[in-house]
């Protein structure tokens, strides 16, 4: 039997959820699907075609003409209209674009069917801001991941750093704070946690021990 178990991992930017959401899954052979992927994806994409980030309609219409495709493996890549962009999605540019498209109702319509669809099929660690919320609310279990915005800021200059890339961390610190305001105060699904969410603070804990505990809380739900 295929295990169809679904975990929501939600949280701000940089409070881990990624690195936690893919060791859950292999350690539970379940598919991860990471949302902000798919929502940095339709950004680089406009920022490419140039578009006016502040056209809801403009941008809802290229979300609708773009395939955007997560495939599973030792290292996830992320297509768009079949390119390979894992790398390109990361950088700094299309980080600091990337809130104003995950604004837009529209487009988030079109991409919370298709994860919809992705967790249908099989057993799901889904990473997102309104996974619990809005995309599965029916999920088995919920976790808010949260962080203070230093040690986000910390954790995401030492990424950013290994990638070559020159980091102001207070710059860093201001962009983050930044992109959790205007993602926790968005008309459309704002950045909250699920009534019936277990918060996680991880600013204090290692990666594993954020792990056992999600791993626990799966085993007694
Ligand atoms: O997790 P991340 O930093 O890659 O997310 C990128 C952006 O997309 C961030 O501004 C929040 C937004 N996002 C969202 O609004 N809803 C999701 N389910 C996932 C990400």
């Amino acid at each position: 039997m295929r295990n169809k178990t679904c975990v929501a991992i939600d949280g701000p930017a940089g409070a881990g959820k990624s690195t936690v959401a893919k060791l859950v899954a292999r350690q539970l052979g379940l598919l991860y699907i990471d949302t902000g992927a798919m929502y940095r994806a339709v950004t680089l994409k406009a920022l490419r075609e140039g578009l006016d980030l502040t056209d809801h309609e403009q941008l809802t219409a290229l979300a609708r003409r773009t395939k955007i495709e997560l495939v599973p493996g030792a290292k996830q890549l992320v297509l768009l209209d079949g390119e390979d962009v894992t790398e390109e999605i990361r950088s700094p540019e299309v980080s600091r674009h990337v809130s104003l498209v995950a604004k837009v109702p529209g487009v988030r319509a079109i991409l919370v069917e298709q994860q919809r669809r992705m967790a249908s099929e099989t057993g799901v660690v889904m990473d997102g801001r309104d996974i619990g919320t809005v995309v599965l609310p029916q999920a088995d279990i919920k976790i808010f991941l949260t962080a203070s915005a230093e040690e986000r800021a910390n954790r995401r200059a030492k990424e950013l750093a290994n990638k070559g890339y020159t980091i102001d961390i207070a710059k860093l610190i201001k962009e983050i704070e930044e992109r959790d305001y205007i993602d926790s105060h968005r008309e459309v699904s704002p950045l909250v946690a699920a009534a019936d969410a277990t918060i996680i603070d991880s600013s204090n804990l290692s990666i594993d021990e954020v792990v056992k505990e999600i791993i626990k809380l799966i085993g007694n739900p």
